[in-house]
């Protein structure tokens, strides 16, 4: 199997600095060489073009923040990401923040008939321009992804919406804004809150997520930032929440992952060196990784 690593250095889908260093840091933990250990035949396609945060704000007038900045990044990153499934290879990209799964699942959902989302977050990221309390778009694309939010995001990629609401699962959440409930209530979009992850463990999380997904889906891509992840464990995030998922029960989900055999495509996003302790977070990143792609100690 072909992996093409896509980095996105993307920081304007929220207001810290840093995150665009996201796939440098990436980069740095030796993604590449732990993928190669694994046998597969890895093409690190480099970097897609983001404008650099002092000069998307000259374009920035209205105000969803850096709107079309956002907009011509995510035009590029979806472009990349179908030219790569076209090939037949497996996409990884790396953030920059949540903002790019705008971009990367336009590029995925074209050829899928049946696409499926595991959204493994703090946070919903299902905010409108209208219920968002930040403008910030890192808080919005599963909402746009649906086909819900302003049109030059929702039309990426030439066509919406990418995804059905019955075909997305979230995991990890702990940080939902009120406009989001609401969106989760009506469209009955399936989440495991802390609160079931604590009840039910992980394991049973995931063999429901997987049979929910496998039953209803022809493609799966997992969308993982990394503040679903407990802050201690993950610290180098932006928006960080407190009681988050652990490091060992993260290494679980990702190994029954690797286990069903169905995930076509994939993101880690958020990932932010200048707010972490030593590059740790990127290196939990390529931990992880290492885990969904089939790494097992024995
Ligand atoms: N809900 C908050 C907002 O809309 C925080 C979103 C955080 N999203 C993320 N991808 N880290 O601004
Ligand atoms: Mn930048
Ligand atoms: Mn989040
Ligand atoms: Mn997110």
């Amino acid at each position: 199997q072909k992996i093409s690593i896509i980095g996105v250095p993307m920081d304007l889908g929220q207001m810290r600095r840093g995150v665009d260093m996201g796939p440098s840091a990436v980069r740095y933990a030796d993604l590449s060489e732990r993928l190669k250990k694994l046998n597969y035949d890895v093409t690190d396609e480099g970097d897609i073009e983001i404008e650099i945060k002092e000069r998307a704000d000259l374009h920035d007038y209205t105000s969803l923040k850096n709107l079309e900045a956002v907009t011509k990044g995510n035009e590029r990153l979806s472009t990349k990401v179908r030219e790569v499934v076209e090939k037949g290879n497996f996409p990884l990209v790396i953030g920059g923040d949540h903002s790019i799964a705008i971009g990367t699942l336009a590029g995925v959902g074209k050829r899928a008939n049946n696409l499926g989302v595991i959204w493994y977050d703090a946070h919903g990221d299902l905010n409108t321009l209208e219920t968002s309390p930040s403008g910030n778009v890192h808080g919005m694309p599963l909402a746009v992804s649906l086909g819900i939010g302003h049109e030059k995001l929702t039309n990426i990629g030439g066509y919406m919406p990418k995804l059905k609401p019955e075909n997305v699962v979230i995991i990890g959440a702990r940080s939902l804004d009120d406009g989001e409930k609401k969106l989760i209530r009506d469209k009955g979009i399936k989440v495991y809150t802390m609160h079931e992850i604590d009840r039910l463990g992980m394991t049973k999380v995931m063999e429901e997520t997987i049979s929910y997904l496998k039953k209803r889906t022809d493609q799966v891509h997992l969308s993982l930032d990394l503040d679903g992840l407990d802050p201690r464990e993950a610290p180098g995030v932006g928006t960080p929440v407190v009681g988050g998922i652990s490091y060992r029960e993260s290494h679980l989900a990702m190994e029954m992952l690797a286990e069903a055999e169905f995930i076509t495509s994939a993101e880690f996003v958020e990932i932010n060196p200048i707010l972490d302790n030593s590059n740790k977070t990127a290196e939990v990143a390529v931990a992880l990784i290492g885990s969904l792609l089939g790494e097992k100690l024995l």
